[in-house]
C-alpha cells in the first residue's frame, strides 16, 4: 500500500519566493543555464498576470514543487516556437485571457520529494483548470533532458520517438506520458540547454479525450 503523503496544491504568492527559488536551484543545476531560473521579478509577474496558473505543491506545510502556466492562443498547425516566445522570457506578460490553451512553462519538484506523485498532482490541477476555463488543451514545451546520454547513437528525432513509444526513459517526458500527456510536435530550438541539445517536445492533454 502506498503511504506517500498527498500533496496540497495551491496558488503561490510573494511569500513563497524563497521556497520557489530554492526549488529551482535544486532542480536545475548546471549545466542548465542559471540565468533561466525564476527571479523574484518573474515570480511576481506570474502572480500579477495569471495567479490561477501559478501553482505550488505542499507536503506537511513545506513547498516541494511548483508549476507555472499562462493562457495562449493555439492551433495544432502553429509553427514551432521557443520557450522565450511562449513565456515572454519567463515574465508571462503575454498571458491572453481570451486564448484557447493553458500552456505550462515550468514544472519542478524538489529532488527530496520526487516519485511520490507531486508532479502528477500538479498536472491534475492544471487539467482541472483547463476544464473550468473551457480551454481546448493543456500544453507544455518539455525539454528532452535525457538526450545527452544517447547523443552519440541517436538523432534527436530518433530519441524523441523512442521515448514517446516507451523504449527509452526520459526524466521529463516519461513522467508526462505517465500523467496523460502525449507528444504533438518536436521543437528543435526551444531552450538553450546542453542536456537536451536545445530540443523539446510539445506535449498535450485534451479534455475532450478524457471523461470528467
Ligand atoms: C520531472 C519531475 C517534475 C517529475 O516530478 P515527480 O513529482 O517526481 O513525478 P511524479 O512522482 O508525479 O511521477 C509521475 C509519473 O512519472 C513517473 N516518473 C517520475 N519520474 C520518473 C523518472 N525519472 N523516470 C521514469 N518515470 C518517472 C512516476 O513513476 C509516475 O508514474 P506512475 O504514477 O504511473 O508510477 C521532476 O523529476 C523534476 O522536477 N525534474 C527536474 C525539473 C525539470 O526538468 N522539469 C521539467 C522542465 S521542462
Amino acid at each position: 500500500m502506498d503511504s506517500a503523503p498527498v500533496p496540497t496544491i495551491r496558488p503561490y504568492g510573494a511569500d513563497d519566493i524563497p521556497a520557489l527559488r530554492a526549488i529551482q536551484q535544486a532542480c536545475f543545476p548546471p549545466p542548465f543555464p542559471q540565468s533561466l531560473l525564476w527571479t523574484r521579478e518573474q515570480i511576481l509577474s506570474h502572480v500579477e498576470h495569471f495567479p490561477a496558473g501559478a501553482l505550488c505543491a505542499e507536503i506537511d506545510g513545506q513547498v516541494v514543487g511548483s508549476a507555472t502556466a499562462l493562457i495562449r492562443r493555439w492551433h495544432a498547425d502553429d509553427p514551432p516556437h521557443t520557450w522565450s516566445e511562449a513565456s515572454d522570457h519567463g515574465f508571462l506578460r503575454n498571458h491572453d485571457p481570451h486564448g484557447t490553451a493553458l500552456y505550462g512553462v515550468d514544472i519542478a519538484v524538489h529532488p527530496s520529494a520526487r516519485r511520490h506523485g507531486v508532479a502528477r498532482a500538479l498536472y491534475q490541477a492544471r487539467y482541472r483548470l483547463v476544464r473550468r476555463l473551457g480551454l481546448v488543451a493543456f500544453l507544455a514545451g518539455s525539454r528532452l533532458s535525457g538526450y545527452h546520454l544517447h547523443r552519440s547513437g541517436l538523432t534527436i528525432q530518433d530519441y524523441a520517438a523512442a521515448v514517446a513509444r516507451g523504449a527509452l526513459i526520459d526524466p521529463v517526458i516519461t513522467p508526462q506520458l505517465r500523467a496523460g500527456l502525449r507528444p504533438v510536435q518536436l521543437l528543435t530550438n526551444y531552450l538553450s540547454d546542453e542536456e537536451s541539445a536545445d530540443a523539446a517536445l510539445l506535449m498535450a492533454w485534451y479534455p475532450a479525450e478524457h471523461a470528467s
